[in-house]
């Protein structure tokens, strides 16, 4: 296979395991050329993207931009809070009087689940989902798994915990459409106010317990809770939180084998996971964020590619 089967990233829900192992073998590629002393190459100079984000972001939004920079794309950049959306401008507005400015690819993070569904139905460039509400974060799960790959050689087969907020996080789905779809078993593990009801409809397994859930785990996704989507009280204590679910070196010491431990940031350090194992050789989310990069150039470069061919 040697293009998407999308026009769009849009959710990992809509692409297919090849696109997974196309996106990551270009991502190779890229990899390589980022870790040179000329780490761009000219493969975008005829393509703009506009990065519109309607929510604040910091890893996601620096990533894509330095994606497309080292891809030698023209970059426009739009933030809401300095926008006329504040003047009462919609969506397909804002994004139709941008794209009239002759701009190819839209890469958008807004708080509403379905945004770049629904903008892809209404305008005609191409659109990469950087996150939208609680739905999906695809390129978060891409890099993910691509980190996952590079630290234990395939993620066919792994055991993967996504611990925390699966209520509100956009990872944990997107990360569970990725992770099945190359093959490794996944369970959650979080307080049972922060676990969506059915959700092993989706195939996975579920687990209040950290310590069980880890001794299963190769690799443990610790979320960050997200105290500006908790409308109501989802845990008695942050405090109460860190005990049952916050992860320590003593902990992971305890058990019989290393597991791999990953974090999408902003990291709450002291939440989710004490400092000593944030920077521990054991936690990977340092090249998670350098993978970010990668594999957002790879998915520009394949999108765009199918942009040239229309
Ligand atoms: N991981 C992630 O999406 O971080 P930002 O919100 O800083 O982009």
């Amino acid at each position: 296979m040697s293009e998407l089967s999308v026009n769009h990233l849009l959710g990992i829900k809509y692409i297919q395991p090849k696109d997974i192992e196309l996106i990551f073998k270009t991502a190779d590629h890229f990899k390589e050329v980022i870790n040179r002393p000329i780490k761009k190459v000219p493969s975008l100079r005829d393509i703009t993207i506009a990065n519109l984000f309607f929510e604040n972001s910091t890893r996601t939004k620096l990533s894509f931009e330095l994606a497309e920079k080292r891809l030698s794309a023209d970059v426009v950049n739009f933030s809401a809070a300095q926008s006329s959306v504040k003047k009462g401008e919609t969506l397909i507005d804002t994004v139709n009087n941008i794209l009239s400015m002759k701009v190819d690819m839209v890469v958008m993070r807004h708080p509403n689940p379905g945004a770049g569904v629904f903008l892809s139905k209404h305008i005609g460039a191409s659109i990469i989902n950087a996150g939208d509400g609680a739905h999906e974060h695809p390129t978060q799960a891409l890099l993910d798994s691509y980190s996952i790959r590079e630290r234990l050689g395939e993620v066919t087969g792994k055991n993967v915990v996504i611990v925390g907020d699966i209520l509100h996080s956009r990872v944990a789905l997107s990360n569970i459409f990725a992770l099945q779809k190359q093959g490794a078993n996944v369970k959650i593990c979080g307080p049972k106010t922060l676990i969506p009801k059915h959700i092993e409809k989706l195939g996975v397994t579920v687990e209040t317990n950290l310590r069980k859930a880890l001794e299963w785990a190769d690799v443990a996704n610790m979320l960050r809770i997200q105290n500006e989507r908790l409308d109501i009280s989802y845990f008695p204590s942050t405090r109460e939180y860190t005990q049952q679910y916050g992860v320590t070196k003593d902990l992971l010491n305890s058990l019989d084998k290393e597991v791999v431990i990953m974090h999408p940031g902003p990291i709450n350090r002291g939440v989710e996971m004490t400092s000593e194992v944030a920077d521990s050789d054991q936690a990977i989310i340092l090249n998670q964020v350098e993978n970010g990069v990668a594999i957002r150039m790879a998915v520009i470069y394949l999108l765009a590619s199918k942009i040239k061919q229309l």
